[in-house]
């Protein structure tokens, strides 16, 4: 599942520049959610945007987030799906990706890099059963994520929302 480079762009420029912000996710108790799943030492926030959740991690936890159009101290700038193998030094333990997904440019490029650089586990929030619109590329079902998830176990999962869940899949 792919869209055209210059289509994610023009969407996610959309997003960017959208009067409410990207931040209309955060009515979700990101908190609460949290403590339902495992959380490795070290962590990569994919789609981090503000790194929002950063708020929510212990300090001792090693945090970094990876966002194509964001970039700031703690954040890679690149897309997952074109990482540059070369700036990682390490796997990360947990992958989160947090409203993210259905913003992609090419979903199975993202998981396919997001579990190489994986040690433990991937969290992932997202909407789903939603269609494409201005500010997003895919329509994101529960059997697509599993299906792009093989090769991990789901360990856990919540029904946040109707349309929306909180997924964890284990090494
Ligand atoms: C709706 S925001 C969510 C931000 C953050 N995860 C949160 O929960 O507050 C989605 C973010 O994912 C980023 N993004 C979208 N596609 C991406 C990709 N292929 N690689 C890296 N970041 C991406 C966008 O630039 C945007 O900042």
């Amino acid at each position: 599942m792919k869209v055209d480079k210059k289509e994610w762009e023009s969407k996610l420029n959309n997003l960017h520049t959208r009067t409410k912000g990207i931040t209309s996710e955060h009515q979700i108790d990101y908190k609460s959610l949290l403590k339902k799943v495992f959380i490795g030492e070290s962590v990569l926030d994919v789609g981090c945007g503000t790194c929002w959740l950063k708020n929510y991690l212990k300090k001792s936890t090693k945090y970094t987030g990876l966002d194509a159009f964001i970039s700031g101290k703690e954040i890679i700038t690149q897309s997952i799906e074109e990482i540059d193998f070369n700036t990682f030094q390490h796997r990360f333990d947990t992958l989160f990706v947090f409203a993210a997904l259905d913003g992609m440019m090419d979903l199975e490029k993202a998981f396919e890099n997001m579990k190489a650089i994986c040690n433990k586990n991937i969290v992932i929030l997202t909407g789903i059963n939603i269609q494409p619109d201005l500010y997003h590329t895919h329509l994101i079902t529960e059997q697509l994520v599993t299906n792009l998830m093989d090769g991990f176990k789901q360990t856990h999962k919540t029904q946040v929302h109707e349309k929306i869940l909180f997924l964890e899949y284990t090494k």
